[in-house]
């Protein structure tokens, strides 16, 4: 492998402190347990700068440990590089994804902007809810949809992005 062939998939939610670092944390998780660790970068933003430089939620790490998953991220915004930078950005809810067509160079690159949901196999192109406000069910919740959603979304992987050279 060269780190040519290297996908870079960008999470984004409106804190980075809850819903997107859990998306990074799922998704590294289930990639590594498939030993695929080396062909996918993950990263997660913000379109606020509420949290940056913030650990993630405590509840978010609390309930995502539970679940067996480790959550270690330091929040950030997402800025316009990004777009240009990384593969493949899934915006958590449609607030998230309008918001990041507000950068500029968004509309070039409108191909690699999808919603994390459109993944799910239950409920294709819903909102992730915002469990900010929440209580430990709102998290469960959240940690399920990411769960499944991410799950498919690993099975498309291929389709959605260009294959990775062997
Ligand atoms: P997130 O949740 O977008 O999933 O990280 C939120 C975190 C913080 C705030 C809102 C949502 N806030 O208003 O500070």
């Amino acid at each position: 492998m060269n780190c040519m062939s290297q996908k870079k998939i960008l999470f984004v939610c409106l804190g980075n402190i809850c819903r997107s670092p859990l998306a990074e944390a799922i998704f590294k998780h289930k990639i590594n347990e498939l030993g695929l660790a080396d062909w996918y970068l993950a990263d997660s933003c913000g379109t606020s700068n509420y949290h940056v430089g913030d650990e993630p939620d405590p509840r978010t790490i609390r309930n995502a440990s539970k679940n067996g998953v480790s959550v270690r991220h330091t929040g950030r915004q997402l800025q316009e590089d990004d777009l240009d930078a990384f593969d493949l950005i899934l915006a958590m809810d449609e607030n998230n994804y309008h918001s990041i067509f507000r950068l500029p160079n968004a509309r070039s690159v409108k191909a690699k902007i999808k919603l994390i949901r459109e993944f799910d196999p239950l409920a294709k192109g819903e909102n992730v809810p915002d469990p900010y406000y929440g209580s430990e069910k709102d998290f469960q919740q959240v940690f399920d949809i990411l769960d499944r959603t991410i799950e498919n979304f690993i099975t498309q992987l291929d389709q959605v992005l260009l294959k990775p050279e062997a």
